[in-house]
């Protein structure tokens, strides 16, 4: 089991505050059956302007507290980067971007309403030889509003990956509803926990009860080839 969605890096972003509190995350999920952890800072430029540099410093210095504590994970680092102007700009200027795999690109989007770039940002991904993967589509409104976009965006070489928890209902029913419609599309490619605290790898046991988290894991995910 491979995770590819997370906020571990302690102090980077709205995800975990210490050094301390990551690594009783990993040990649990470890506990949960992950063997290898590829955790996600958020880049967006006005909140967490974090750079490639210093995610793989501080991917470093958590890497060597993990070994410390005896604790059996592998983890690696990419980012969960926010499609706007500023990664627009990040494209444009061909910035080494972190990308896990085989070259995926994970990204977010605003919740309320569909960015600007978003066809656009999908193209230049594509054109600079990575492959687009958009962060929890379940999650979005405009996209709960309006599902039929995803086809059009995924014949445009968008894979996508959604949060195991939402299969909870934990975000909202909306969410449940539109992960679970994906599934039985077969369009989804990557599952992650977005862990960000305690809270989300407790609904984890929530989650595991439910028909659609079967039914998810029998799907070809690129999950399993990390
Ligand atoms: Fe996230």
């Amino acid at each position: 089991m491979v995770d590819v969605h997370s906020h571990l890096i302690p102090g980077i972003d709205d995800g975990s505050s210490s050094m301390e509190e990551s690594l009783e995350l990993i040990q649990t999920m470890s506990e949960l059956g992950y063997q290898k952890i590829i955790t996600t800072p958020h880049v967006m430029n006005d909140f967490y302007p974090n750079t490639t540099e210093d995610i793989r410093a501080r991917l470093e210095r958590l890497k060597v507290h993990v070994e410390a504590a005896g604790i059996d994970m592998e983890i690696e680092a990419a980012a969960e980067y926010y499609l706007d102007e500023h990664m627009m700009q990040m494209l444009d200027d061909k910035k080494e971007l972190l990308t896990f795999g085989d070259n995926y690109l994970l990204f977010e989007t605003s919740f309320l309403n569909e960015p600007a770039y978003l066809r656009e940002g999908i193209f230049q991904i594509i054109s600079n030889g990575m492959k687009p993967v958009m962060a929890h589509p379940e999650r979005y409104v405009f996209v709960q509003n309006r599902p039929e976009i995803l086809e059009d965006l995924m014949d445009r070489g968008l894979l996508l990956q959604i949060n195991t928890i939402s299969l909870s209902g934990y975000y909202s029913k909306g969410a449940k509803k539109l992960a679970e419609f994906l599934i039985d599309q077969k369009a989804i490619s990557f599952l992650g926990t977005d862990c960000h605290n305690k809270k989300h790898l407790e609904m984890m046991s929530e989650t595991v009860d439910q028909k659609y988290f079967d039914k998810a894991l029998q799907l070809d995910l690129l999950n399993n080839f990390l």
